[in-house]
């Protein structure tokens, strides 16, 4: 099948050469000129594990390619695919669909015959019913299906989460557009892939509910956690206790210093509104917001603990700047709050990130020092924080921190560690929701 993908950001690019490596001829397209440059030289503009093994390969068997223009590919194409960027409007909290309604625009004057417009941006409910209105009002001639296909892919496993997905949505009621959509995910469900049709504003609702859902899951255990600080409990244990529950599930249930990135805090915000507007307001969800906004700012308060309240002058060394690990994306990260904060109190900041550090220097105060490896960071530091769970964090050679640091204190805010053994090795150590030093938790087979 012929494909053309409007928007080569995160979500265009991953799904443009996925659908590519299942074998349809896929058109990744963009207004920005150097992108497409760039990806036609081979070279890949986000961090994604694969990505560019992914882009080369189906670039080099004539499936995948790469135009500024839309015109060529939306005439070809039975399937286009706008995935755009859906920023938060700023004021608001509204998702900013304008990049969404141009895109509907310019496939509407180009297109030929059936064509299937599939939105995969996140979307407020009723966009779909937008789009079509924008697309009948520019050609009210066009045979022209739209169609609600939302992604589920997390940065860093974004290729797997495409190929090996839980389930597909696909909302449409026109059983043509069922058609192009059942031939297109064809390689999937040849592995018994859940494809999910349902209405179009149903599938755009669920892909905000899933997040919105996610967001809590991790929104409670992070509440949990401080509740355990303060009745010396261990909300791993917790987490482990509740998660063996088939009914609740043990992922997405690890503590830490709130969510971020470019998908939950812009989602949950959004779904508030639009439920706001509905007149059904998501009280639940409005708490996850302002709880989570909060925590990503409280939690450096474990730094002035871990150091009995003498910040002033201090040095912190920070390990991990991007919102998760391996991805190079800053967007809503705890990072961010957390280290304006610290120097706000007075404290100066060294950091590293194994592929952040380009984008936090656009994001974070001038006077932050990066350095090359943990090791640089921490020399001379008075405090040690892993931010984010990079694997390269997770096997430190302590003896050798001792050594170089002016202190052996370490504030660990994605509980990598077991407090039992950082006492032992001589580090003052701060975690989320375990007591100090307590013993390594139990001893449960994992059922992660
Ligand atoms: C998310 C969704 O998972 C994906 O389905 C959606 O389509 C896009 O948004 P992503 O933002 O890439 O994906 O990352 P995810 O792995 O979901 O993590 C989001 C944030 O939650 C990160 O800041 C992460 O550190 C945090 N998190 C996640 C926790 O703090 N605890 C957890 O248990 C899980």
């Amino acid at each position: 099948m012929r494909v053309a993908m409007i928007g080569t950001g995160y979500v265009g690019l991953v799904s443009g050469a996925c659908f590519a490596d299942f074998g349809h001829h896929v058109t990744c397209i963009d207004k920005d000129a150097s992108k497409i440059e760039m990806l036609r030289e081979g070279r890949i503009p986000i961090f994604e594990p694969g990505l560019d093994e992914l882009v080369a390969r189906n670039k080099a068997a004539g499936r995948l390619d790469f135009d500024t223009d839309l015109t060529r590919a939306v005439k070809e194409a039975e399937a286009v695919f706008i995935a755009v960027g859906t920023p938060s409007r700023r004021g608001d909290g509204h998702a900013d669909l304008s990049y969404v309604f141009a895109a509907a625009r310019e496939i509407a004057n180009v297109a030929e015959g059936y064509t299937v417009v599939v939105t995969k941006s996140t979307v407020p409910v009723g966009t779909g019913d937008e789009v079509e209105r924008v697309i009948r009002e520019a050609r009210p001639d066009a045979d022209i299906s739209v169609v609600s296909n939302p992604e589920f892919l997390r940065e860093g496993a974004a290729i797997e989460d495409f190929k090996r997905p839980d389930r597909v949505v696909v909302g449409t009621e026109d059983p043509r557009a069922r058609a192009v959509m059942s031939a297109l995910y064809r390689p999937l469900s040849l592995n018994n892939l859940p494809l999910m049709f349902t209405a179009r504003r149903t599938s755009e609702l669920i892909k905000y509910a899933g997040n919105a859902f996610l967001a809590m899951k991790i929104t409670f255990i992070n509440e949990m956690a401080d509740l355990c600080e303060q009745v010396g409990a261990n909300v791993q244990d917790v987490a482990r206790g509740i998660g063996l529950d088939n009914r609740i599930g043990p992922k997405f249930l690890h503590a830490g210093p709130g969510y971020g990135g470019s998908c939950f805090p812009k989602d949950t915000l959004a779904l508030t509104r639009t439920a706001q507007q509905a007149g059904a307001p998501l009280r639940i969800i409005e708490t996850v917001v302002a709880v989570n906004d909060v925590r990503k700012l409280a939690i450096a308060r474990k730094v002035e603990k871990a150091l009995n309240g003498q910040v002033r002058g201090k040095t912190i060394a920070v390990l991990g700047l991007t919102f998760k690990p391996n991805t190079d994306d800053m967007r809503e990260s705890p990072a961010i709050s957390i280290i304006n904060a610290l120097i706000d109190k007075g404290m100066q900041v060294r950091a590293y990130d194994p592929e952040g550090m380009e984008e936090a220097k656009r994001l974070l105060p001038a006077s932050v020092f990066y350095g090359t490896g943990p090791y640089e960071v921490a020399e001379g530091a008075d405090c040690l924080v892993i931010i984010t769970e990079w694997d390269a964090f997770r096997a430190l050679d302590f003896e050798r921190l001792k050594t170089i640091m002016r202190q052996p204190v370490l504030v660990d805010l994605r509980n990598i560690y077991v407090p039992e053994q950082m006492a032992q090795l001589g580090f003052a150590y701060e975690s989320v929701g375990r007591p100090t030093g307590a013993p390594a938790e139990s001893q449960l087979t994992a059922a992660e």
